[in-house]
């Protein structure tokens, strides 16, 4: 088994938004971080980043917050952004403070706009964003849509088509699925994630979508249990269903 990697302990509190290295050092001599109930004052002391590590080390008394390689499923509500572009609360501002600053930075996987709730994932490790979000992995997103006309019926087949042109685009969607579970309600799974994709395909067909919620990216579904603007880590496992895994 290969050994956990080291860090200095300054340098892995400053990168988890703790305060500059100065603020450490200060935090360590004034008796702030213990490592299994010792005090450690040597703020360039080396650790291990083993698992237990956030039981282990105590920042102020408190579990360290989660190391490197985290990854984060939110129940993005109505209104708010997932782009400093945009104008409006960030889903950053739902997180801690502190892991604001953390670096590497914690970033939305894909986004949804703002009026599109449900589940968005969140991580800092770029791997892994980059493997849910390659087109190479077809991954399936699915989603409620509310709209503003009944159904007439012909969208299933002009979505599964692969067909269909989205305006000011010059290459076709991927087939993707549609749903009817009502005159005005639809789920929509495509496999892309072009911008405003199903808002887009649905005013192709000459309807509207009043209401958009994503319930569940490859195999892992937004729980019941998780209410609007709260969030939860995924532990390995669970990163590994998002893949079928
Ligand atoms: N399609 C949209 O139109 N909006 C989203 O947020 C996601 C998919």
């Amino acid at each position: 088994m290969s050994k956990p990697a080291t860090f200095r302990l300054d340098r892995l509190l400053a990168n988890l938004g703790y305060g500059s290295r100065r603020e450490i050092h200060a935090l360590a001599r004034a008796g702030g971080i213990e490592l299994d109930g010792v005090e450690v004052s040597d703020a360039e002391r080396r650790i291990a980043l083993t698992d237990d590590l956030t039981t282990r080390l105590k920042i102020d008394g408190r579990p360290l917050d989660p190391p490197p390689g985290i990854a984060l499923m939110l129940h993005k509500p109505l209104g708010v952004t997932c782009s400093h572009k945009e104008a409006g609360p960030l889903v950053y501002d739902l997180l801690p403070a502190r892991w604001r600053r953390r670096d590497p930075a914690i970033s939305t996987v894909g986004r949804l706009d703002k009026d599109t709730s449900g589940l968005l994932l969140l991580t800092d490790d770029g791997a892994l964003l980059h493997r849910i979000i390659s087109p190479k992995a077809k991954l399936e997103k699915s989603y409620l849509a509310t709209l503003a006309r009944p159904l007439d019926g012909s969208e299933g087949a002009v979505f599964a088509a692969g067909t269909l042109m989205l305006e000011g685009e010059d290459k076709p969607l991927l087939p993707a699925g549609l749903e009817p579970l009502g005159p005005t309600l639809a789920r929509v799974t495509i496999t892309e994630g072009r911008y405003h994709q199903v808002r887009r395909m649905f005013a192709a067909v000459g309807n509207h979508v009043e209401a958009l919620h994503r319930d569940r990216i490859g195999g892992l579904t937004l729980p019941d249990d998780l209410e609007p603007g709260k969030y939860r880590r995924l532990d390995a496992a669970a990163v590994a269903g998002i893949f079928g895994g």
